[in-house]
């Protein structure tokens, strides 16, 4: 049977590569786009997760274009790097506000459709960063890190009623928020990673492919690493 699923900032980046394994896998393919024009060849509904009612909005089109939404990955996400001392006060919110208050408007959503068919499979995309820390990250860190408890709790909640909820962890992925690194720091963190090299969002996609699938079943509050093994040990 052909699954409908929502990708959240599925119009670039691991978004956008998640989108496409998934339509390639079979599935019927909506993707949230906040910019821009939506990916060709998928299904855009145009959403800013700092909004309830455009994440609202979303999800009734989707509902709409391929029934009820089986599959959500809330992927959309922000960084504002400064150092602490420097940071505003709305620089820290305004990531917060995207990044882990925007997953929770976009599961919040998806789930009571999920109650009602007894399935579903909630994903949530975190970073490496959230387990270990990142100088300049304590925003970005913070809303990582609140994902790894929204998830592993809603998976308690959500575990008797046949939906599986996990966390992604990608490290170093060639996006364009890792883009505007100056290749000094790009080259520091290669070097810390055991497998020496970024991620193509590909590789992440398909980690994602398989949580969505019947091959993971059994898995329910797991933080996947998909990092090279730079967060090993975390
Ligand atoms: N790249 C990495 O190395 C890496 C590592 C670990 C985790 N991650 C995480 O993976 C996810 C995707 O990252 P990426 O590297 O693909 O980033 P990206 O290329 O910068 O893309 C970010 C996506 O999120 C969307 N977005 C941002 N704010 C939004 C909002 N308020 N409402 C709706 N959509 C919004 C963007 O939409 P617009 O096009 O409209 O801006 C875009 O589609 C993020 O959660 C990120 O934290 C990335």
């Amino acid at each position: 049977m052909v699954r409908s699923v929502l990708v959240t900032g599925g119009n670039r980046g691991i978004g956008l590569a998640i989108a496409r394994e998934l339509a390639a896998a079979g599935d019927a393919v909506a993707v949230t786009y906040r910019s821009g024009e939506p990916p060709e060849g998928l299904f855009g509904v145009r959403c800013d997760v700092t909004r309830a009612a455009d994440v609202d909005a979303a999800f009734e089109k989707a509902e709409a274009e391929h029934g009820p939404v089986e599959v959500v990955v809330a992927n959309a996400g922000i960084t504002k790097d400064t150092l602490l001392p420097m940071m505003k006060e709305e620089t820290f919110t305004d990531v917060i506000d995207t990044n882990l208050t925007g997953a929770y408007r976009v599961a919040k959503r998806a789930v009571r459709p999920m109650l009602r068919m007894r399935r579903g499979r909630v994903i949530l995309i975190s970073s490496v960063v959230g387990l270990s820390g990142s100088a300049g990250q304590t925003n970005y860190a913070a809303s990582k890190a609140g994902l790894v408890g929204f998830g592993r709790s809603l998976a308690r909640e959500l575990g008797s009623r046949g939906i599986t909820v996990n966390v992604v962890a990608p490290g170093f992925v060639e996006t364009d928020m890792t883009a505007v690194l100056d290749e000094a720091t790009q080259e520091q963190i290669r070097k810390s990673i055991p497998l020496g090299r970024q991620a193509h969002a590909e590789e992440i996609a398909r980690v994602v492919r398989f949580l969505a699938s019947d091959d993971a079943s059994y898995i329910t509050g797991a933080v996947i690493p998909v990092d090279g093994g730079l967060g090993m040990g975390h």
